[in-house]
C-alpha cells in the first residue's frame, strides 16, 4: 500500500483538518509529518467544534491509530493541554495516539527565542505564531536539538545543555524573560508524555504499508509557507510540501500514492509577507466576515484576497497533486463577480510562471467570472451546483490541469461534496 498525502496549497488554513476527518474512514492510520503547534486544524461535527494543533485530525473517526511523526516539533505542554481537553470531552487518546521518539521537543526557551528573534527583526518580523517553531527546527538542523526519545534517558542533562545555549543567545540579545512558571509546567508535561506510546514510527508506518494497510499523511501550513519553495523569508521552518512526508515519516518516495491538494475558493494569509491578490476593500472585508477568517491559534484576522492561480499551479507542480479539493465555496455565495489571478505582471511583462520572489513589483492579472449568488451550504450533491459555480470549477480545472474531486460548502463534516469526475 501507499501513503496518500493531503496538504495545503496556499498559505495555510485551507481546511486540512476538516477534510482529513472526512477521509479518515478510508484509512487505517493517520499521521502528521511536519510543523507543530503553529498549526490549528478545525473540525466540526455533531454540533461540536475542535481545534487540533499537534494531534492528527484522524482521531475522531472510529478509533483509528494516529501518529505524530519524526518531522514534527512537539511542545509537551501544549500537547498536554490539547490531549487533556480531548480526554475531558470523552476522547481518551493514550491507546491510539503514538509519538515518534525522533520528533524534536520545543523547549520553553525555544518559545522565548522565537519572541526575541521577532522583536529583533522589528518591522521586518515574520509574524510567527510565537510557538518556538523556527528555533526548534534551527536546533534540529544545527544538531543541538532534544528529541522525544531523550526523555527516557539522561533527560535533565540534555535539557540543561540546550537551555544553557539558549540563555547565552538571549543574554546577547538583551532579551528579558521569566521561565519559572512555564518551566515547571513543562516538566510536568514531560511526565504526561510518558503515558503515550513513544515509538520508532518509521518502523510502525512501514509495517502498516507492508501489511497492506492504508496511511494518510496530514500536512500542516501550506506550500506557500514551505521553507524552500514558499514566499521566503516569510515562511515557516519546515518542508510543508509532499516531499516533507517522506523525510517526516521515513517513507520512500515511491511509497507516495495520491496527493490531495487543498485550496480555498479564494485565498488567505496570516502574518507578514507578500500576497499579490490581497484585497484591502469591501470585498476583502466581506470574505473575512463570511469566512470567519480569524486565526484558530492566534485569533489574528486573516488577510483575504482572490484565488491566485499562478501560485496554485506552482504548488500543484511542486507537490505532484493529482486530486484537488476546493474549500469554503460558500464564502463566495454573495459575490456578483469572482476574480481569479491568471498571470503576474512584473516590470510590464506578463508571466504565468511563479517568480523567484513575490516582491512589490508583482501585479496580479485577473479574469472575471460570474458569481452564483445562491446559498450553497445545504447542497448535498454536485447535481445541485448552479451553472456559474460549475463554470468556476471547470475554469480552475482547465488552468490547473487537475480534477477537483471534493467541494466543501460549510465547516461541518456533512457539508462536503464528493464529485463524480473521472481522472
Ligand atoms: P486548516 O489549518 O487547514 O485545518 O484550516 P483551519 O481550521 O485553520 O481554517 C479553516 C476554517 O474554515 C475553520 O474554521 C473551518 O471550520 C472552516 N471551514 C472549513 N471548510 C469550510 C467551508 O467549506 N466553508 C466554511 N464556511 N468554512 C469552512
Ligand atoms: P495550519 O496548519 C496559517 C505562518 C505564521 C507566520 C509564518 C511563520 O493551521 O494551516 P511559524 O510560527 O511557523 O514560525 O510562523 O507561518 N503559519 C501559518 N499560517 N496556518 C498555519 O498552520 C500556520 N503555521 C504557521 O502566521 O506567517
Ligand atoms: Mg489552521
Amino acid at each position: 500500500m501507499k501513503v496518500d498525502v493531503l496538504l495545503g496549497l496556499q498559505w495555510g488554513d485551507e481546511g486540512k483538518g476538516k477534510v482529513v476527518d472526512v477521509l479518515t474512514p478510508n484509512y487505517d492510520l493517520v499521521t502528521r509529518f511536519q510543523g507543530g503547534p503553529n498549526a490549528g486544524h478545525t473540525l466540526e461535527f455533531e454540533g461540536q467544534k475542535y481545534v487540533l494543533r499537534s494531534i492528527p485530525s484522524g482521531i475522531f473517526q472510529g478509533g483509528k491509530v494516529n501518529i505524530i511523526g519524526n518531522g514534527v516539533v512537539l511542545d509537551p505542554l501544549l500537547f498536554k493541554q490539547e490531549a487533556e481537553a480531548l480526554a475531558a470531552s470523552g476522547h481518551d487518546l493514550t491507546k491510539r495516539l503514538y509519538i515518534s521518539k525522533k520528533a524534536h521537543l520545543i523547549l520553553p526557551t525555544h518559545r522565548v527565542l522565537d519572541a526575541a528573534y521577532e522583536a529583533a527583526k522589528g518591522d521586518a518580523k515574520i509574524g510567527t505564531t510565537g510557538k518556538g517553531i523556527g528555533p526548534t527546527y534551527t536546533d534540529k538542523v544545527s544538531r543541538n536539538g532534544v528529541r522525544v526519545g531523550d526523555i527516557l534517558c539522561d533527560f535533565e542533562e540534555k535539557y540543561a545543555k540546550a537551555k544553557a545555549k539558549h540563555e547565552t543567545i538571549l543574554g546577547s540579545l538583551g532579551f528579558k524573560y521569566d521561565l519559572s512558571e512555564l518551566e515547571a509546567q513543562w516538566f510536568e508535561a514531560i511526565e504526561y508524555l510518558k503515558r503515550f506510546k513513544l515509538i520508532d514510527s518509521e518502523h510502525v508506518i512501514n509495517g502498516y504499508l507492508k501489511e497492506g494497510k492504508s496511511v494518510l499523511a496530514e500536512g500542516a501550513q501550506g506550500t506557500m509557507l514551505d521553507i524552500d519553495f514558499g514566499s521566503y523569508p516569510f515562511v515557516t521552518s519546515s518542508n510543508t510540501i509532499c516531499a516533507g512526508a517522506c523525510t517526516g515519516l521515513g517513507v520512500a518516495p515511491r511509497r507516495i500514492g495520491d496527493v490531495y491538494g487543498i485550496f480555498k475558493a479564494y485565498c488567505t494569509r496570516v502574518g507578514s509577507g507578500p500576497f499579490p491578490t490581497e484585497l484591502f476593500d469591501a470585498d476583502g472585508e466581506k470574505m473575512r466576515k463570511q469566512g470567519n477568517e480569524f486565526g484558530s491559534v492566534t485569533g489574528r484576522p486573516r488577510r483575504c484576497g482572490w484565488v491566485d492561480l499562478v501560485a496554485l499551479k506552482y504548488a500543484v507542480m511542486i507537490n505532484g497533486v493529482n486530486q484537488l479539493i476546493m474549500m469554503k465555496s460558500d464564502v463566495l455565495d454573495n459575490f456578483d463577480t469572482i476574480k481569479a489571478c491568471v498571470a503576474y505582471k512584473i516590470d510590464g511583462v506578463e508571466t504565468s510562471e511563479f517568480p523567484f520572489e513575490l516582491n512589490d513589483k508583482v501585479e496580479p492579472v485577473y479574469v472575471e467570472l460570474a458569481g452564483w449568488k445562491c446559498d450553497m451550504t445545504k447542497m448535498q450533491s454536485e447535481d445541485e451546483f448552479p451553472e456559474e459555480f460549475n463554470a468556476y470549477l471547470s475554469f480552475l480545472e482547465e488552468v490547473l490541469e487537475v480534477p477537483i474531486k471534493i467541494v466543501s460548502v460549510g465547516p461541518d463534516r456533512e457539508q462536503t461534496i464528493v464529485r463524480y469526475t473521472e481522472e
